[in-house]
């Protein structure tokens, strides 16, 4: 069995689907702070309850026969992180120790990560791959930088072996539409700004008008969360074959300014998106872009949807359909 720690939260749900179809067995803990119920399928079972809890641990370790961890679980609003940064370092940091000690105790030796392209800071080349140096300039992005670095001492110490997968940013939904993107408050780019095409929002703010990008606003690299979920089960496979702890960054490999995806926005939903130039917002780099030969080559990673208008259209069908 695969525990699943933050399965109900945006990215872990999506993998726990892909999983589950690929005919994984699964548990999910989560302790429903920002995650769904709902996005659960009704057979996986769910321990409410939160990760850093010792006593809580060891009663799913020893009831059911874990195998191998993948977590999700994070705080992950990067703005908020600049202003509440002991809630970051708590939660993602301190609270992911006490899941890598119940698995050293357990004996449980393969770990899938969730870090970000947040550990690299401001880039010096893109597209950025494994090599460029990490220097985070937000807390969120420390409190995984932190816990990369406390991978590679437990894996010398202890032999957990880990992968650790740097996603760019997540977007999109369930082609099926079954679940999608559903944060309480909404900050991300993508689904603002359908909210806004919809009249959900007076507008969409666009943070940072000044940036040194050709039309001034930040540059992303947009991932489809099935390809990441992909991804978490290729590299399960990797480690259980026996392969070393590997760190990966994935993406596509192509940015669009803020800019560029209101555009491709207002093409998906066919409807004008009111835009209000606002000020910077605190710890965004200009530009991330990956480069994710390493994960092609070496995982086998086949990204099935890299296309930016596919992200949109998966994206914005949730948005209208959305069942939580
Ligand atoms: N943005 C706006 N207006 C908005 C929302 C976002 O202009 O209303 C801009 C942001 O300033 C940024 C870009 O759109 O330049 C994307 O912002 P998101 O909030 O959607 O995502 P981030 O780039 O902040 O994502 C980062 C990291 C991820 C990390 C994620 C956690 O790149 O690795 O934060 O939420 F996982």
């Amino acid at each position: 069995m695969i525990l699943v720690i933050g399965g109900a939260g945006y990215i872990g749900s999506h993998y726990v689907r892909y999983a589950r179809e690929q005919g994984e067995k699964l548990v999910v803990l989560d302790n429903l702070v920002y995650g769904h119920k709902e996005s659960l399928p009704k057979d996986v079972p769910l321990i409410e309850g939160d990760m850093g809890d010792a006593a809580l641990l060891d009663h799913v370790f020893t009831t059911y026969p874990i195998r191998a961890v993948v977590h999700f679980a994070a705080f992950a609003y990067v703005g908020e992180s600049v202003i509440a940064p002991a809630k970051y370092y708590q939660n993602n940091t301190v609270a992911t120790l006490a899941v890598l000690d119940a698995m050293v105790r357990h004996n449980v030796r393969s770990f899938i990560f969730s870090s970000s392209c947040a550990t690299f800071g401001n880039p010096h080349y893109v597209p950025m791959d494994e090599k460029h140096p990490q220097d985070p300039i937000n807390p969120y992005g420390e409190s995984k930088y932190f816990v990369e670095r406390i991978l590679r001492a437990y894996d010398t110490a202890y032999g957990l072996r880990f992968v650790a997968l740097r996603y760019f940013n997540a977007a999109g939904a369930d082609p099926e539409g079954v679940i999608g993107e559903s944060h309480d408050p909404e900050t991300h780019l993508i689904p603002v700004i359908f909210q806004a095409a919809m009249g959900a929002r007076a507008n969409i703010k666009v943070f940072g008008t000044d940036y040194d990008t050709p039309d001034g606003t930040c540059i992303r690299d947009y991932i489809h969360i099935l390809d990441i979920a992909q991804a978490h089960a290729l590299a399960l496979k990797r480690l259980e074959e026996g392969d070393s702890s590997d760190f990966f960054n994935l993406g596509n490999g192509q940015g669009f300014s803020v800019r560029e995806v209101i555009a491709a926005c207002e093409k998906a939903c066919g409807k004008p998106v009111p835009i209000e130039e606002a000020p910077r917002r605190a710890g965004d780099p200009p530009r991330l872009i990956a480069s994710a030969d390493k994960a092609h080559t070496t995982l086998g990673w086949k990204p099935q949807y890299a296309d930016i208008d596919t992200i949109l259209q998966h994206a914005w069908s949730w948005e209208q359909n959305r069942r939580y």
